[in-house]
């Protein structure tokens, strides 16, 4: 059996069937075809599946897919606008802010998400702990956090 699930998608309305215990990550992933979304740990340890939900940064495998009804998803594959790279991705490329890359639509989602709440710093401390639920395995953070601050306008 499955349930309707009305929400927005990177911008366009979709309304499609879910079964009721879809998790958001695997609805992305297997069942609409965007695989930008990583799964790493699968229980919320590695912030590889992060993706806006009403514009906060949230790991989508925790978080069932009937819980978005008629919120606004954002995913990696949202992020750039009218071919032109989001700022974010502009400086990980520039700053070269990653290595095997797998965490990387993870570590850009939450930095998109922190830049735009003025309730987080922007000192390094602050964007740190901010940034903290987003594990790169090849320990790239200093060229992530360069990036971000780069990013900051
Ligand atoms: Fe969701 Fe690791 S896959 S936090």
């Amino acid at each position: 059996e499955t349930v309707r699930l009305d929400f927005t998608l990177n911008g366009e309305p979709r309304t499609i069937e879910v079964a009721p215990n879809a998790v958001l990550l695997d609805v992305l992933r297997e069942q609409l075809g965007l695989g930008g979304t990583k799964k790493g740990c699968d229980h919320g340890q590695c912030g590889a599946c992060t993706v806006h939900v009403d514009g906060l940064a949230m790991n989508s495998c925790l978080r069932l897919a009937i819980m978005c009804q008629g919120q606004q998803v954002t995913t990696i594959e949202g992020l750039a606008k009218d071919g032109q790279l989001h700022p974010v991705q502009q400086s990980f490329l520039e700053c070269d802010a990653y290595q095997c890359g797998y965490c990387t639509p993870g570590q850009m989602m939450s930095a998109t998400a922190l830049l735009a709440d003025d309730r987080i710093g922007a000192d390094d401390a602050s964007v740190k702990e901010a940034m903290s639920g987003n594990i790169c395995r090849c320990g790239a953070y200093k060229n992530i956090l360069e990036a971000i601050q780069q990013a900051r306008v």
